[in-house]
């Protein structure tokens, strides 16, 4: 059962919204209804997040991301469509219900930070659960959990303005974290932070993830945070999804020449695995003499990235192998370094298959 749901979402702002959602249907552009005085943010968006699973949205400034997002938690109701969480459907709550929703199930954590200046960093840790209504002694000790959980164990009686940006941003991720809920909603959470404390604040976020296996929904207009965090990404466009896939199907096959204009900033070698690139192991050979040749062996999730040490003291190549040791594959060095060299393929095919009006372009059947 998919933990999150969104099925044909469509946010108009302006006048006559419904009408606007039927024009949309019936092929009317996006900016024909902006000459009205009418902003669709975000049109017939569907996808769905796994338990557990961290899905990026990522899209240039107004491409309709926050807009998204506020439909996912019930702050915004979308014009059309539906959101389901958990197979409950979120548009059909009364707002007592989905208030309750929102504040036991559903955690935000924005770009920047509302700290209440005069409360110590315990008790804005402790904010959610305080709304809640759980009394202080366990608020208290859930927070200061949360807050050993984001590298802040020591920073209790802290005030704000004594913690560095990065620190504060870990705080409102304390925050989000001490409820306890199962979906994080996280919109440009690590934007504003300098370049090396994002990837600090990154890393951490997969640390934890690992150990507390939230759902998340992570906004970003960086592909590169993006393809470092996302188990699933859509690529957001004038209000519509123009791709979904992993990093790896965003590197390989962008959906179109707007995808492709963003991937030549991507670190190849950090998104690309072994197991993408890797060859079948010689037919004739056992398996056993690969192995001895080529006695550095990887997984398959093993980034590019760290192919190159092992290959460089690995006699022809590196061995790809199951968790069982047994041979999947094989790196040769001269695929490895192919492999970082080559170019993305886009064919001209019909502008339908995208589900974007204007795409000329998507890779021919892959
Ligand atoms: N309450 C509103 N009333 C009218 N228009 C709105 C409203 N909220 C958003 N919009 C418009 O909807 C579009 C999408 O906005 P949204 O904030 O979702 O974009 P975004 O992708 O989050 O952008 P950013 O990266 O700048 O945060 C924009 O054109 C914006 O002006
Ligand atoms: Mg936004």
């Amino acid at each position: 059962m998919s933990r999150l749901q969104a099925e044909h979402l469509y946010k108009v702002f302006g006048r006559r919204p419904d009408q606007a959602v039927q024009k949309l249907e019936n092929g009317t552009d996006r900016e024909e209804l902006r000459a009205d005085g009418t902003t669709a943010a975000v049109i017939d968006a569907s996808f769905t997040v796994e338990p557990g699973q961290i899905f990026v949205v990522m899209g240039l400034s107004g491409s309709g991301k926050s807009t998204l997002l506020r439909m996912l938690n019930g702050l915004l109701e979308p014009t059309a469509g539906r959101v389901l969480f958990d197979d409950q459907d979120l548009t059909a709550l009364s707002p007592r219900e989905l208030r309750d929703v929102r504040s036991a199930k559903i955690s935000m954590v924005f770009q920047h930070f509302a700290l209440f200046p005069h409360r110590s960093v315990l008790e804005n840790a402790a904010y959610g659960l305080e709304v809640q209504g759980v009394p202080r002694e366990a608020r208290e000790e859930r927070a200061a959990h949360a807050l050993e959980l984001t590298g802040l164990a020591g920073w209790e009686k802290s005030w704000p303005d004594e913690l560095s940006g990065g620190m504060q941003q870990r705080v409102g991720l304390a925050r989000a974290l001490a409820t306890d809920a199962d979906l994080l909603l996280m919109d440009e959470s690590f934007s504003a932070l300098d370049p090396l404390i994002r990837r600090d604040m990154q890393d951490q976020l997969l640390e934890l993830q690992k150990r507390l296996k939230k759902t998340i929904v992570f906004i970003t207009h960086d592909l590169n945070e993006a393809m470092r965090l996302g188990d699933r990404i859509a690529v957001m466009r004038d209000g519509r999804i123009v791709q979904q896939g992993t990093a790896e199907d965003i590197l390989v096959r962008p959906a179109n020449d707007y995808v492709a204009s963003f991937i030549q900033d991507v670190d190849r070698s950090r998104v690309l695995t072994a197991g993408s690139i890797m060859e079948a192991p010689e037919k004739g050979r056992s398996h056993k003499d690969l192995v001895a040749e080529a006695p550095a062996t990887v997984t398959a999730e093993t980034p590019v990235a760290e192919l190159f040490t092992p290959c460089s003291t690995s006699g022809v190549a590196v061995a790809v192998t199951d968790s069982d040791g047994g041979l999947i594959g094989v790196v040769p060095r001269t695929r490895l370094l192919a492999a970082l060299g080559e170019e993305p393929q886009i064919d001209e095919v019909p502008a339908a298959a995208t589900g974007s009006r204007d795409t000329k372009k998507v890779i021919a059947s892959a």
